[in-house]
């Protein structure tokens, strides 16, 4: 995020708030999680592949046992997803695609097989969600936005750890999106989350933090 807790500008264009080395960064956490999630806005906006860079983690994880590849994961309450994103045409992973009970069966139909649609609940339950992809073998979820995202599930008490890169600029647009939207958090000033790594990266501020929350 920018310095202001931007995560993007508001012009049509994807802003990159991260460098070459963050993004390095990033490949490398991607390559220790068993699956990736963005809201279905970042698909729709940014269009992203959400797959692994690096031939040598790729085939570290094909050592292990694992796809090269994450298994990819959005969520939707709409079902507005074009099934040309690249979210659904790269990558050899599983895709799945979490939706609510009225639209579910549209939707896969829509999609044609590019994607497994889970009926999630209306409205669509989360911690349901991260159950069923516990009983399909994720232990390490990695959730990348965007901003609608991060507000649900830090609301929701359902991140375990936060990763935030501060970007040397500042946005200053209200109309673009934010890291989180307004909520009410469980990391309050009495309940703070522990800060547990600082690292340089360049030009860059990597916050590590544990979440803790509710659940302590
Ligand atoms: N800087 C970064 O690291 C970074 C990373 C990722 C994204 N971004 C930016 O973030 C922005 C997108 O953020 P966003 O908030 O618009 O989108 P988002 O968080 O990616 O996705 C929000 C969407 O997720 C679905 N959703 C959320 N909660 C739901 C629920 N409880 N039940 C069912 N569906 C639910 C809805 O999809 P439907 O509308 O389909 O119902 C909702 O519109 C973009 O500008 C992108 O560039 C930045």
């Amino acid at each position: 995020m920018s310095v202001d807790g931007y995560i993007d500008d508001a012009s049509p264009e994807r802003l990159r708030l991260s460098s070459p080395a963050d993004f390095d960064r990033v490949d490398d956490v991607r390559a220790s999680c068993d699956a990736i999630l963005v809201g279905a806005g970042t698909v729709r906006r940014d269009d992203p592949k959400l797959l692994v860079k690096s031939e040598s983690r790729r085939a570290k994880r094909v050592a292990r046992g694992r796809s090269p590849d994450l298994t990819k994961v959005t969520v939707t309450w709409s079902g507005d997803l074009d099934p040309e994103s690249r979210f659904f045409t790269t990558g050899d992973a599983p895709k799945l695609v979490y939706t609510a009970s009225p639209g579910a069966q549209e939707l896969a139909g829509r999609l044609d097989g590019r994607a497994e649609v889970i009926d999630a609940g209306d409205p669509v339950s989360f911690p349901a969600m991260l159950d069923d992809l516990g009983v399909r073998g994720v232990r390490r979820l990695m959730v990348e936005g965007g901003g609608g995202i991060h507000t649900y599930f830090m609301t929701a008490g359902l991140v375990d750890e936060l990763h935030l890169v501060v970007a040397p600029f500042l946005i200053g647009d209200p109309s673009a999106p934010r890291f989180v939207g307004s909520g009410v958090f469980p990391q309050t000033p009495k309940r703070p989350m522990r800060l547990e790594e600082i690292t340089r990266i360049g030009n860059l501020a990597l916050l590590r933090y544990l979440v803790g929350g509710e659940r302590g």
